[in-house]
Formats: C-alpha cells, sequence, structure tokens
C-alpha cells in the first residue's frame, strides 16, 4: 500500500487529501500539521473550513485511508510521498518584504523530512512557490540525506475556494513537474498513477519542474490580471454612461477572451492572487526585469484604486461624511461559499469607513465575530504571521458589531454595503429593510448582485459598480 503524508492541513491540504482519500481507498493518507486546534476541528463535527461538500468526502474516508494527525514526524517517516502544503505567506521584513514570498515554513518543514526520514521519498511542493524554490529544498534534503534519495516534484494546486471539491473532482489540468532524469521521470510516473484513479490521462500535464513553479504564478497573474481589467472598465462605465456588464458580456463572448472571471466587483481577494503576484513582481526584479515587473504591479494597483474608489463613492453619496451613521456590511468573506477572509476587499472597505468614523453592523453567513475582530487589528500581511496579533483598539471595538443576520445589520442603518455575492442576499425582502432605515435609504452594490431597478423602484438610491448612476450620484462631483 503506498503512503501518503501531507504537511499542512489548510485550505489546499485539506480538502485536496480527502479527494485523494476518497478516489485512491488503496492508498493510506495522512494530513498532519503543527496546529492542535486544526487537527481536532479535522477530527470533530466541525471541520475547520467552509467548503460545500467537504464534509461529505471526509466522512466517508476519515478512520479508514484518511487520517488527521498532529504526529508530524511519525507520518512523514512512514511516507512514500510527502506533499507539502504549508502556507507561504508574502515576507513582512527583511529582503523583499512586502513583496518576496516567506519560505520559513517550507523550510522548516524540509529540514524536518530530512531529520526524519529514513526510506526514499518523493517530496511534492503542493504550496505556490516561487520558481527554483525545488533548487533550495532538493538542497536541503541532500546536504541532511543520511544516504537517502529525495525526488522534488512540483504539484501546484489550482482549485479555488468555494468550489474546490468540484475542482478537485474534474480538474481542468493537474500539473506535475519534475527533474529531466531517470529518478525524476520515475518520480512523476509514481505521482501520476496516483491522479489517474480519477482524471483523464490527457488532463495531467508533466513539465519540468521550473516550469510548474512558474505556471501557477501565472495562472494565477493572468486570472487576477481580468479581474482588474474589467473593474479598470467599470470606471469609465461609470463616467460614460455605459453598463459593465452589458460591456463585459459583448467582450466574453468573443471565444478568444471567453465570459469567466469577467465580473466587475469592489475587487479581488483571497490568500493567493495579491500574494502570488507580489512574489512574481520580485521575481522579476530579481532576475532584471523592472518592466515586466511594473507591468504586472498594476494588476494589484488597480484593485487597491478599486476598493478606494468604492469607499470614496460611498462617504461622497451621503453627504461627504459617513461619522456615526450606521451602515450595514453584507457580505465579510472574499467570496461566496467560503469563510475565508484573507485579503478580502471587505477589510479595505470597511478600515476606510471606520476611518471616517462610521458604525458598522457587520453580518456574513459563515465569518465569526471573533476572525472579523481579528482581521481588523492585522496590518497588511499579518494575517499569516501570528505573532504580530494585537488587541481591536478600543474606538474600533465600540464602532464595529457582528450579528447573525441580514435584517438586524440593516434596521436603523443609513446605508448597506454589499461586499461578498452570497446568494441569500438576492433574495432578501428589501422592501422591508427599506422600511426599517433611515431615509434616504443607500445600496452600495459591490458585487453587482441586486436588480437595481426594482430597488430603486422600493425607493433606494443604488449604487452598482460599473452601471450606470441614479440621478442622485450623478449630480456629485466625480469621485477619483
Ligand atoms: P493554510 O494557512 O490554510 O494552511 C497551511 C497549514 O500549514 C496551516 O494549518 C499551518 O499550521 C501548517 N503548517 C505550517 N508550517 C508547518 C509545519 N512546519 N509542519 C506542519 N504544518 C505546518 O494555507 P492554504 O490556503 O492551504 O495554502 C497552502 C499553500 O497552497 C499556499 O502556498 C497557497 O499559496 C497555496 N494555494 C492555496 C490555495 C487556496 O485557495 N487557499 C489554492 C492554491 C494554492
Amino acid at each position: 500500500m503506498v503512503k501518503i503524508c501531507c504537511i499542512g492541513a489548510g485550505y489546499v491540504g485539506g480538502p485536496t487529501m480527502a479527494v485523494i482519500a476518497l478516489k485512491c481507498p488503496s492508498i493510506e493518507v495522512a494530513v498532519v500539521d503543527i496546529s492542535v486546534p486544526r487537527i481536532t476541528a479535522w477530527n470533530s463535527d466541525q471541520l475547520p473550513i467552509y467548503e460545500p461538500g467537504l464534509e461529505d468526502v471526509v466522512k466517508q474516508c476519515r478512520g479508514k485511508n484518511l487520517f488527521f494527525s498532529t504526529d508530524v514526524e511519525k507520518h512523514v517517516s512512514e511516507a512514500d510521498i510527502v506533499f507539502v502544503s504549508v502556507n507561504t505567506p508574502t515576507k513582512t521584513r527583511g529582503l523583499g518584504a512586502g513583496k518576496a514570498a516567506d519560505l520559513t515554513y517550507w523550510e522548516s518543514a524540509a529540514r524536518m523530512i530530512a531529520d526524519v526520514s529514513k526510506s526514499d521519498k518523493i517530496v511534492v511542493e503542493k504550496s505556490t512557490v516561487p520558481v527554483k524554490t525545488a533548487e533550495a529544498i532538493e538542497k536541503i534534503l541532500t546536504h541532511n540525506s543520511n544516504g537517502i534519495n529525495f525526488q522534488i516534484l512540483s504539484n501546484p494546486e489550482f482549485l479555488a475556494e468555494g468550489t474546490a471539491i468540484q475542482d478537485l473532482f474534474n480538474p481542468d489540468r493537474v500539473l506535475i513537474g519534475g527533474r529531466e532524469t531517470p529518478e525524476g521521470q520515475k518520480a512523476i510516473k509514481t505521482l501520476k498513477d496516483v491522479y489517474s484513479h480519477w482524471v483523464p490521462e490527457e488532463r495531467i500535464l508533466c513539465t519540468n519542474l521550473w516550469s510548474a513553479e512558474l505556471s501557477k504564478l501565472a495562472a494565477n497573474a493572468f486570472l487576477a490580471q481580468r479581474i482588474s481589467s474589467v473593474n479598470a472598465m467599470s470606471a469609465l462605465c461609470e463616467a460614460t454612461g455605459a453598463d459593465v456588464t452589458q460591456v463585459s458580456y459583448a467582450v466574453g463572448k468573443d471565444t478568444r477572451i471567453g465570459p469567466k472571471f469577467l465580473n466587475a466587483s469592489v475587487g479581488f481577494g483571497g490568500s493567493c492572487f495579491q500574494k502570488d503576484i507580489l512574489n512574481l513582481v520580485y521575481i522579476c526584479e530579481c532576475n532584471g526585469l523592472p518592466e515586466v515587473a511594473e507591468y504586472w504591479k498594476q494588476v494589484i494597483k488597480i484593485n487597491d484604486y478599486q476598493k478606494s474608489r468604492f469607499v470614496n463613492r460611498l462617504v461622497s453619496s451621503m453627504f461627504n461624511t459617513v461619522a456615526n451613521k450606521k451602515i450595514a456590511i453584507l457580505g465579510f468573506a472574499f467570496k461566496k461559499d467560503t469563510g475565508d477572509t484573507r485579503e478580502t476587499p471587505a477589510i479595505d472597505v470597511c478600515k476606510g469607513l471606520l476611518g471616517d468614523k462610521a458604525r458598522l453592523s457587520i453580518y456574513d453567513p459563515q465569518v465569526t465575530e471573533d476572525q472579523i475582530q481579528r482581521d481588523f487589528t492585522m496590518n497588511k500581511f499579518d494575517w499569516d504571521h501570528p505573532l504580530h496579533l494585537q488587541p481591536m483598539s478600543p474606538t474600533t471595538v465600540k464602532q464595529v458589531s457582528v450579528v447573525w443576520d441580514a435584517y438586524t445589520a440593516t434596521k436603523d442603518a443609513h446605508g448597506i454595503c454589499i461586499l461578498t455575492e452570497w446568494d441569500e442576499f438576492k433574495t432578501l425582502d428589501y422592501q422591508k429593510i427599506y422600511d426599517n432605515m433611515q431615509k434616504p435609504a443607500f445600496v452600495f452594490d459591490g458585487r453587482n448582485i441586486v436588480n437595481v431597478d426594482k430597488l430603486r423602484d422600493i425607493g433606494f438610491i443604488v449604487y452598482s459598480i460599473g452601471k450606470p448612476l441614479d440621478a442622485w450620484l450623478k449630480d456629485l462631483p466625480a469621485v477619483a
């Protein structure tokens, strides 16, 4: 029986290994983590992450061929294949701070693998890493190997949170990069055999190590670039009276472009896009390619611009001040069907409104009050560096409340901000909400999910990104 161990029981390690265990009953899969609460949660009825379909998969395999454990060393030493799916956040200090990937977690995992291994192993990079990381990992492993043979593979993960199980069941492609030596090719074949249990042969792409590593950064950069492109257009639509939904539909009909990932919004979030682009920018700079670096940097700049444009639009619509006004925040996660708030645009929008002294009443179906409070206390990039945690300031405590339904959040509010596209926000009773709000009542839809005409008929003043402006907003000075 092949034994797999995955280091890192997070958003990637947990679901990926659960699906491998489900699809390969003859393989024993252990997912290990240094975080005791995380492993305890994986072994309980309250999984540590919300992902549609995940619970069902875990329940089918847990205790049979899928195990979650904090005994990292034991499971690593027994495994034939070790996936490393630890976090690779942006560095917050030292060389490359604010851009480069922090490989501290990766390096310590690699050193531990070298220390505890007693048999040959295939070590698989599942985390997103800078190009040439495999070379560094190889050096750590081979210099501490005691005669054991390690083969490094790059097998970046392309799942999207919110649809992770679907993506893992039916991936567009599985990418495996390895050395072009006979041993490297043999290792590729071993990993390919695992995926072949359910992924069609033609979707398993095999490349050299560096192509696999770079492809993941490139894919995320391309995806984020599409969002920034349509968001840049949304600003122009508002200025000209065009409707961004119509524009993106027309553009996406071109089969060379395609319709996906062309929804205008308040901006992209999540743990990966910004981090991976910054990492790409850093790699370009280090390789003497400042023009290429500058090109990709713009994707992030537009994303930041979109968030501040949203806040500015809101404040200027509400008579240039939101001081002491109650603003309902509907949605805090970075997208629907996840409770993940890493780099969610809601943090920047809320911080902008708090800076203008608004009172916020926040509702998200999957995000806890604890999490929201933590998000407000952290500086950019600090979320993945737990040592930097601080308590929320007393002023912020007074300004923020977290509630458990949309009607409580919006009661007596002056305005509503929709920041996550949860389906339930489309079917709220907006007449009832309007009746219970201060007037004039405003809706700022950062995800373009409400029926603008219907809400205007009720009496709301509605701002929807990239849509023709309400007469109210048109008369205001232009927003930068
Ligand atoms: P995460 O933060 O949810 O999980 C990482 C886990 O690794 C944590 O539970 C942490 O305790 C554990 N860990 C860190 N060092 C360890 C060590 N030395 N030994 C044992 N456990 C250790 O991170 P997530 O979101 O799963 O991401 C992991 C990697 O996958 C990152 O490189 C990310 O860029 C990449 N990725 C993430 C995707 C996503 O949608 N979240 C999608 C595709 C790739």
